[in-house]
């Protein structure tokens, strides 16, 4: 797998920057390839057994997540995971991680300013069209056609969707109970439908929240957020 150089981190630093609300902050690293160690010994206890690749990232994961919390004014803390997967932040402050081949980003915000985040960073490259055909709705098809990339894109946004909802709802969206239109001239996406399979208030929720995207290379990196 070729890995990501530092001008590649540095172009997704600088995408990110131009996608964030004002109330977040973010950090972007590039995972190492040698083995490291856990910053915190008590974060990474769940993955002793785990191969050096899923444990780098992790630890990438973690150190984004400490530069983006810092940028809000919050000392650096372990950041443990719960039961579900999830990282536990800090009292008053909401975040998330994501991964991909060999790049690392996370997002944190205050939770006086921001009640739902979600990060998700993919290759362009990589969907299968069987995989295509499970993330893409009917409502998107025609825009999407047999673009590998807008596939992508829509997988990547739906992913942030399911991460920003999952710490309130726990819900467990398939990919085609919700729509989206990808609005190209101002790198965002709105929400054309969502399955009445979600609950009600879930579903008014979603409706209000923001998608951003931005295409680095062949990565995309999408945001999905609310403020309060
Ligand atoms: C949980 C999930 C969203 C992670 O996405 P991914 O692309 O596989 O992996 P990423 O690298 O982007 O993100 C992984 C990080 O997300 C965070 N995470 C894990 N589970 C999570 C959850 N349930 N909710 C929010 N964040 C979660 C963790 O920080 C994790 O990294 P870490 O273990 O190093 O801390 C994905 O595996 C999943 O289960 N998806 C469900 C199907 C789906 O997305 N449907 C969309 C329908 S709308």
């Amino acid at each position: 797998m070729p890995v990501p150089n530092i001008n590649q981190t540095n172009e997704l630093q600088a995408a990110l920057q131009t996608l964030l609300p004002v109330s977040a902050s973010c950090g972007v690293q590039q995972v190492a390839s040698e083995a490291e160690a856990f910053e915190y010994e008590e974060e990474g206890r769940h993955l002793a057994n785990s191969v050096i690749k899923r444990r780098n990232e992790f630890i990438s994961g973690r150190r984004c997540a400490r530069m983006a919390l810092n940028h809000i004014g919050q000392v650096s803390c372990a950041l443990p995971t719960d039961s579900n997967g999830l990282p536990v932040w800090p009292s008053a402050t909401i975040g998330s991680i994501t991964h991909s081949r060999g790049l690392c980003c996370a997002v944190a915000a205050s939770a006086e300013k921001m009640i739902y985040l979600g990060i998700d960073l993919e290759k362009t490259n990589r969907l299968s069209p069987r995989a295509m055909e499970r993330v893409v709705h009917p409502l998107e098809s025609a825009v999407i056609g047999d673009d590998q990339a807008l596939a992508s894109l829509l997988f990547s946004a739906k992913e942030a969707y399911f991460k920003a909802q999952f710490p309130i709802w726990g819900a467990q969206p398939n990919f085609k109970d919700i729509a989206l239109q990808i609005e190209s001239d101002t790198q965002q996406l709105s929400v054309l439908e969502i399955s009445m399979n979600l609950p009600a208030q879930l579903r008014e929720v979603t409706l209000r929240m923001k998608f951003s995207y931005k295409f680095v290379r062949d990565y995309v990196v999408t945001l999905c957020w609310l403020e309060l």
